[in-house]
């Protein structure tokens, strides 16, 4: 489809919903989100939390059992109100599952939700029938347990959240999402101090409750959320002047995508999805994290004492209408304390050896596309021209087989689609004709593709079963923009 041909008809598609939904209004209202009524605000300013751990119950070496419980609970986030919440253990954001590599991992999880659950763990390479898809739901009043064994090179920032069928986005927007950290025996950087920094999103109403969705969330991915870095808005992260800290920042938003910004500092990346880099690459003043994504980065602080600077979510264009759907929003203030500035840490300048990507023995395509419709409102985003069918096998791997994944992006906005049951590799991106390598090469398990491109991954499945490949904007993925790949044994 041509350039125009396409804008066209994603225009035609667009006015269709909102005629569709209610929204109706004139040819110019119809390029316009709605304003988000800004509901409740959260308190500002606090000092950065630091995230409970979920306690391991079990004294055996390489032994780390626990229970969750999913749960309702309330919170008193903004003042005079109670505001309803779905928690793990009671805590806002979970508890971060804390591991290392070689462990027998178990957990149990209770679900006390009036409706199905389950923890899906997000970019772990744990067997099919562990890994919470929505094939496996757990039902109300339920328990079961989690068990997997945390291969030897997996080490890195992973999260755990609910992945029920069709409740994804509303449970993960009442609270329930966590970090799941796997260390490595030989960290290279384990001189380093570290931070784990959760983002989260809430949208609260004016009565101080979490807002349900609505059409405009299913169609951009959920809107108007204020940003929370550790359950806390715009929290205060105080180091001393040049102090080296190494960062884990999760997006856990439904949809919003965080291109960051430290003002006055760089940042040096490490790690990604999947663990660290080969090597650090430094000067970065800017890092894209979609939602789902992780990185881990390298902030050595500013010498100045006593000084403020912001981390900010800068807006990202994330669609070719110009909707500007994901606005510039502050994150957190890292401050100085007024003592001697300390002297910064030096990085190897090796972090790990990456094997060499290997040769495709097989290509397959995933064209995204959107359908009249959207969101709830019928129809929605597509892959290869469907709607997700659980009953259906809509790709078919073998395992061990390296394989190149086109992924075409078809329609007017980002997507970042993810595959569960292993790290993957970018190979090269393309658009309007032109194709560019990867940048450098990193694990990741969900990849951003930008409207119009297609982004070509390696992946290589080890552990057969069923995998969902989906669009991790929520939302989008409850929509159904989701599919099975069935991986067969070799
Ligand atoms: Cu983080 Cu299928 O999900
Ligand atoms: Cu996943
Ligand atoms: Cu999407």
């Amino acid at each position: 489809m041509k350039r125009r041909e396409f804008l066209g008809a994603t225009l035609a598609g667009t006015g269709a919903v909102l005629a569709g939904c209610g929204g109706g209004g004139g040819s110019s209202s119809m390029m316009t989100p709605p304003p988000v009524s800004a509901g409740a605000l959260l308190a500002e300013g606090q000092p950065l939390k630091s995230l409970a751990t979920l306690a391991n119950a079990s004294a055996g070496a390489g032994q780390f059992s626990a229970a969750l419980a999913a749960a309702p609970a309330t919170a008193n986030l903004v003042s005079g109100r109670t505001t309803a919440l779905w928690l793990y253990n009671g805590l806002f954001p979970g508890p971060v599952v804390d591991v290392r590599e070689g462990d027998r991992v178990r957990i149990a999880l209770e679900n006390r939700l009036s409706k199905d659950t389950t923890v899906h763990w997000h970019g772990l390479p744990v067997p099919a029938d562990q890994d919470g898809s929505p094939m496996d739901p757990v039902r109300p009043g339920a328990t079961r347990l989690y068990e997997f064994d945390l291969p030897r090179g997996c080490a890195g920032t992973y999260w755990y959240h609910p992945h029920a069928h069709g409740t994804t986005a509303e449970q993960v927007s009442m609270g329930l999402a966590a970090p799941f950290i796997v260390r490595a025996a030989n960290d290279p950087l384990a001189a380093i101090p570290e931070v784990t920094m959760l983002v989260t999103g809430i949208r609260l109403g004016s009565d101080g409750q979490v807002s349900a969705n609505g059409a405009m969330d299913f169609m951009f991915g959920r809107q108007g959320e204020q940003l929370l870095v550790n359950g806390g808005r715009l929290p205060v992260h105080t180091v001393l002047p040049g102090a080296t800290q190494r960062w884990r920042i999760l997006n856990a938003t439904s949809g919003r995508y965080l291109r960051l910004a430290l003002d006055g500092h760089a940042f040096t990346l490490v790690g990604t999805d999947g663990g660290l880099l080969a090597a650090p690459i430094a000067g970065l003043a800017e890092i894209l994290v979609a939602p789902a994504q992780r990185i881990e980065v390298i902030v050595t602080a500013s010498s100045a004492p006593a000084a403020r600077f912001t981390l900010r979510a800068q807006r990202h264009v994330s669609d070719n209408m110009g909707l500007g759907s994901y606005a510039g929003e502050d994150l957190l203030t890292l401050a100085t304390t007024v003592d001697t500035p300390l002297a910064p840490l030096a990085l190897p300048a090796v972090l790990r050896a990456l094997p060499p990507r290997a040769p495709a023995v097989a290509r397959k395509r995933a064209v995204l596309t959107q359908s009249g419709g959207m969101g709830m409102m019928g129809g929605g985003f597509l892959i290869n021209g469907r709607s997700f069918d659980m009953n259906r096998v809509d790709f078919v791997s073998t395992a061990g087989d390296t394989e190149a994944w086109d992924i075409v992006n078809n329609t007017f906005m980002d997507h970042p689609i993810h595959i569960h049951g292993t790290q993957f590799r970018l190979a090269s991106r393309e658009s309007a004709g032109r194709v560019t390598p990867a940048p450098y090469e990193a694990w990741i398990d969900t990849v951003n593709v930008p409207a119009g491109e297609t982004a070509t991954i390696e992946v290589r499945q080890d552990l057969p079963g069923k995998r969902m490949v989906h669009c991790h904007i929520l939302e989008h993925e409850d929509a159904g923009m989701m599919a099975v790949l069935d991986v067969r044994p070799a």
